[in-house]
């Protein structure tokens, strides 16, 4: 393994397990420090000692996302501990299934609240704080494009979570920050076995169109890393070419 983050600091938000604990895990052995962003009650201990584990470093910062002071603090005290940061994932993320018509406003908030504003909050402190070469990488979906019943405000929480990437593309350009978006398919997390439609059998999945967090974790640290300076303000699929299929 390479260390293309030697000597950067980075934040992962939802860090506790799935993609996120697998992204810690990739930006920690390539050198990054890694900030660990969690709810109350997420096991950061444990991702902070797989970390220790392999030589890397890591801190888990009890955080919600939703909550705009927060994230302001928790920046701050990343910035206070290690100088400097370099790198944001904004991965936390939540779903409701519903029917359209049974969402209160209360719950499109809920959902809005974490998948989007969160991903607004780290990106409004990563302006704030970055200097020339930091990276911004939102983990959106395969339902920002196509989606299925029961998740209208994920989708839409999604979907503009692709329209923030493209505006902090264009603005943080002048800074010399990048933003780029990852839209996974299915991936063997417990949000993925969680779904209701999977449970139910209204959504089937082939093996094949199931991937590791780990490979998705490969994604978001090359549009991570310093390698990727030219690629700014993209949407990558890494769904096993789901969103290709007719
Ligand atoms: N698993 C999939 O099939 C799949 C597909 C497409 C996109 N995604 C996206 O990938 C991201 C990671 O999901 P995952 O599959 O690893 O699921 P996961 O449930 O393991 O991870 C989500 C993490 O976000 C954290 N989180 C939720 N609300 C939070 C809040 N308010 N503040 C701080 N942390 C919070 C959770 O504690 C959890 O650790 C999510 O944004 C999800 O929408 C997942």
């Amino acid at each position: 393994m390479n260390g293309r983050f030697e000597g950067l600091v980075a934040i992962v938000t939802g860090a506790a397990g799935g993609i996120g604990m697998a992204t810690a895990l990739r930006l920690g052995t390539e050198g990054a420090k890694v900030a660990l962003i969690g709810r109350g009650g997420d096991t950061l201990s444990a991702v902070e000692d797989a970390l220790r584990a392999q030589g890397a470093v890591g801190r888990g910062f009890v955080c919600d996302v939703s909550d705009e002071a927060a994230v302001e603090t928790t920046t701050a005290a990343v910035v206070a501990a290690w100088g400097r940061l370099d790198a944001v994932v904004n991965n936390a993320g939540m779903m409701l299934f519903k029917p359209l018509q049974d969402y209160s406003g209360a719950e499109w908030q809920q959902v809005l609240g974490v998948d989007l504003m969160g991903a607004v909050h780290f990106t409004r402190q990563a302006f704030l704080h970055m200097k020339e070469g930091g990276a911004i990488v939102n983990v959106a979906s395969v339902h920002a494009a196509m989606t299925t019943p029961l998740v209208a405000p994920y989708a839409a929480a999604k979907a503009a979570m692709l329209s923030l990437t493209r505006s902090a593309s264009i603005e943080g350009k002048a800074l010399g920050i990048r933003a780029n978006a990852v839209l996974p398919g299915a991936v063997d997390t417990p949000m993925l076995w969680s779904n209701p439609n999977l449970k139910s059998g209204a959504e089937r999945l082939d093996p094949a169109d199931v991937g590791k967090p780990e490979e998705v974790a490969a994604a978001i640290a090359f549009l991570a890393a310093p390698e990727a300076r030219f690629v700014t303000g993209a949407s990558l699929a890494v769904d096993g070419g789901r969103l290709a299929k007719l």
